[in-house]
């Protein structure tokens, strides 16, 4: 099935925060943001501001009629700075005012006067101050010191990623609109309605039945408006109900890359230790999260970071330890992955030392240790896996000999360009790693005309869930899908939502609904047996007829939904699922956090051409675990999303702060995602379709993160490039690989490695 907003999509026709109609009498907002990353906040003029043409109001931490505080796990950050700022981008007042031009303008004429105080961007530098957002943890399995005693080999070593921009489409905005008796409806750009509740709720001080926040769908997300929407929602509201005016807020550009976190940089130290056969024996990490000024979901993060830090590998003993350390830099937040992505680099990074080391392919390693069925992760969950599976499919249906051999030849006959091969083993968890939040619910109505509507805690944001509710709604009712419409996501359908995030809410939406959907049809399957005379266990409803058994009747489901509604049963429900048999127990730092796994194994060749640092993707080859997919289309498209986005953030994605903490890579100008002409060339997908039982929705496994750790492949394939031009190169694990870097690593590292290549290339012209 197609994805139900293709249509709608292609036409222009899809619906938007900034599509929504406005009402008469709406103001518009724009954001004070402080120009200082840490300081004393001494003086904030408004006067001049409050004077322009169409200025309403002007808003600061005054005005917070609840409590000046949005901070979810932690409350440490607060909506508008009062007596100091912690990083550039922090809100320090609204205008409100009736053009877009006008609030603007005025936000140009506000003063601040602020007492710099010194400025950390540095997460190591933040430890060593012991700027910590919360104590650090660490997971443990083994005695990883007496196990590097035995081992034949050890290594140690440092890796280094950077941040990512979200950069939805759609940026950041909220639009709220006063109703009667105090009430607030707010259309908000969330992927958490309930946390915009909350955050509203807190804000203002209203209690969350007056707040009503819905979802059409989002132009992405990304992890970025998981908690972080709740700024512009809270702005927007705050100011609706301030003026009982509707008022609203959609950022530009560049002050959504200003003043929004983003996906957490780390900087981490590594030691491995392997036998004489390769098997990793030990590991150790210490990993420092730069979190930004406040804790929005970095000590979450913090932990996924921790539990993927062996990635796809059983290894016997490990000490892994993560800070979230305080820098003044934008708080940063969800991201695709979750921290995933930033333990798999670790350990892939160590791996790919060894192997430098050892002088074997870094796959030899890789190959030798990965999971199966039964082996212990740190965190003492037992695996079900798919990894030998995928990893053996790959190898076989890609050939990879033969990529081997044509990398091989293709180096061998070339000077100037030379190509590189890596293997990417995936492993991802799913559930959010914070149990309470594995629930879901969702309202199902089936119309005396037969329709259905389906309401769940799913948003929308290109990831297709909606699709994949319609499915299941569609399936159980053994229905035409074009019976069936999913509403928007609205907190007075469905409450207390846990985000759309964790790459779960097709299970937890997708299960709920199939709860509340086999009720409404066990209540029909009744009618329509006493109708038909017989037993409801012999009732069935094949593509909308009713069958006794294997006998079709002549009652179809139109007049099925009327006889029920008539003999005065419900055909309303409201399902609630929560995950069964999870659990977590941090004191130990030991459970069974994950309903289940997704596996896969990418392989990447990589071209770089030696004079330039350039380089183009020749190919990337996925073996994915999808369980049984319940919608190969889509789950296509998440793969090649969420491929391509890994290998942005790996190679091109390149965030600059200075050391005042001011963004430099602040506009598309200077911030480069990858385009058309980046993506690699070629991109083949097989998934390994399973039938075995999992806790997917129709054992569909979750696909929205797992796939954008194969672009982490991109990365080691450059650097195996790199070291087929120059051998005495050892790249430093230092993320993203940009062109620059590339040349410079190709050339410029190593003493004395410069001018034998440019001896080398010197005596090739002369030929
Ligand atoms: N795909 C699109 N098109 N847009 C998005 O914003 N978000 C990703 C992923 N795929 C995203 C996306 C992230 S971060 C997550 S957690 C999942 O989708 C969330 O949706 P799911 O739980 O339904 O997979
Ligand atoms: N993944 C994504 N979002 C989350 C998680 C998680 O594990 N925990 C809390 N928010
Ligand atoms: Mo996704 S980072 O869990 O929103």
């Amino acid at each position: 099935m197609k994805n139900i907003d293709s249509f709608s999509h292609t036409r222009g026709e899809s619906v938007y925060l900034d599509d929504i109609p406005l009402l008469r009498g709406t103001l518009f907002a724009a954001c004070y943001d402080s120009p200082v990353a840490h300081g004393k906040l001494l003086h904030l003029d408004t006067s001049e501001a409050e004077k322009q043409k169409g200025v309403i109001r002007v808003l600061t931490h005054r005005d917070i009629t609840g409590i000046n505080q949005i901070g979810g796990i932690i409350p440490d950050e607060p909506l508008f700075a009062d007596d100091h700022v912690h990083f550039c981008g922090m809100p320090l007042a609204l205008v409100l005012a009736e053009t877009d031009e006008a609030a603007r303008h005025a936000v140009k004429k506000i003063k601040a006067e602020i007492e710099p105080l010194p400025v950390i961007t540095d997460p190591r530098v933040a430890a060593a101050h012991n700027e910590l957002i919360i104590p650090p943890r660490t997971f443990r399995i083994g005695d990883s010191a007496a196990a590097f005693g035995q081992c034949a080999h050890v290594f140690e070593g440092r890796c280094d990623n950077n941040g990512q921009e979200h950069l939805y489409i759609e940026t950041q905005g909220a639009y709220a609109v006063p109703q009667e008796q105090g009430m607030i409806r707010v259309y908000s750009s969330t992927q958490g309605p309930t946390a915009v509740q909350r955050a509203i709720s807190k804000v203002t001080g209203l209690p969350m039945h007056q707040i009503e926040v819905d979802v059409t769908r989002l132009g992405g997300g990304f992890g970025g408006k998981e908690d972080q929407a709740n700024t512009w929602a809270a702005l927007c509201a705050l100011g609706a109900h301030l003026t009982r005016r509707p008022v609203k807020y959609s950022l530009h550009r560049m002050e959504d890359m200003r003043m929004t976190g983003k996906r957490h940089p780390y900087s981490s130290d590594f030691k491995i230790g392997l036998d004489k056969d390769l098997k990793i024996i030990a590991f150790e990490t210490t990993a420092y999260q730069n979190a930004g000024a406040a804790a929005d979901l970095s000590p979450a993060v913090m932990e996924r970071t921790l539990f993927h830090c062996t990635n796809t590998y059983y290894i016997p003993n490990v000490t892994a330890t993560a800070f979230s350390c305080r820098t003044h830099l934008p708080p940063n937040t969800a991201f695709r992955g979750f921290g995933g992505p930033q333990g798999m680099f670790i350990i892939e990074s160590a791996i790919a030392r060894a192997a430098d080391e050892l002088g074997v392919p870094a796959w030899e390693i890789q190959q030798r240790n990965l999971l199966k069925t039964g082996d212990e992760f740190p965190y003492g969950q037992k695996v079900d896996s798919e990894a030998i599976e995928c990893w053996d499919k790959a190898f076989r249906e890609f050939d990879m000999p033969a990529l081997q051999e044509k990398v091989r030849a293709f180096n061998a006959g070339h000077t100037y360009h030379k190509k590189g091969i890596a293997v990417m083993p995936i492993c991802f968890g799913i559930s959010f790693t914070n149990t309470l939040m594995n629930q879901a619910r969702s309202l199902v109505h089936v119309y005396t005309d037969g329709s259905v509507v389906v309401s769940t805690g799913a948003v929308e944001m290109g990831q297709g869930v909606n699709t994949k509710m319609l499915q299941v709604a569609a399936r159980v009712f053994s229905i035409d899908p074009a019976r069936i419409r999913v509403n928007s996501t609205n907190t007075y359908r469905i409450a207390n939502t846990s985000p759309s995030a964790a790459s779960a809410t097709a299970d937890l939406n997708g299960k709920a609904t199939y709860i509340a959907c086999m009720a409404i049809l066990e209540r029909m399957k009744a009618v329509a047996a006493g109708l038909l005379g017989v037993q409801p266990a012999d009732i069935f409803i094949r593509d909308e007829w009713v069958y006794i058994r294997d006998t079709k009747t002549e009652l179809h489901w139109n007049q099925l939904v009327i006889t029920t509604h008539n003999q005065r049963v419900s055909l309303s429900e409201h399902g609630h699922y929560s995950t069964p048999d999870i659990y977590f127990d941090k004191t130990k730092e030991k459970g069974h956090p994950f309903a289940y796994h997704v596996f896969g194994t990418s392989i990447t060749e990589v071209t770089v051409d030696c004079i330039r640092g350039t380089y183009e993707i020749d190919g990337v080859h996925i073996l994915h675990d999808a369980g049984s997919s319940m919608n190969p289309l889509i789950d296509r498209g998440q793969i090649e999303g969420g491929l391509v986005q890994g290998i942005g953030w790996m190679t091109m994605e390149e965030i600059v702060y200075d050391a005042q903490g001011k963004l430099r890579s602040n506009a598309l100008s200077t911030y480069k995602v990858p385009d058309i002409y980046s993506v690699p060339k070629v991109i083949n997908l097989s998934f390994l379709h399973t039938e075995k039982d999992n806790p997917a929705i129709f054992r569909s496994k979750a696909v929205g993160e797992p796939p954008l750790m194969y672009g982490i492949g991109v990365y080691f394939a450059l650097r195996n490039a790199i070291r087929q031009f120059n051998p005495a190169v050892k790249p430093a694990f230092d993320a993203p690989m940009t062109p620059e870097k590339v040349l410079m690593n190709l050339y410029g590292k190593i003493p004395g490695a410069a001018a034998a290549v440019t001896d080398r290339l010197t005596a090739v012209a002369a030929n």
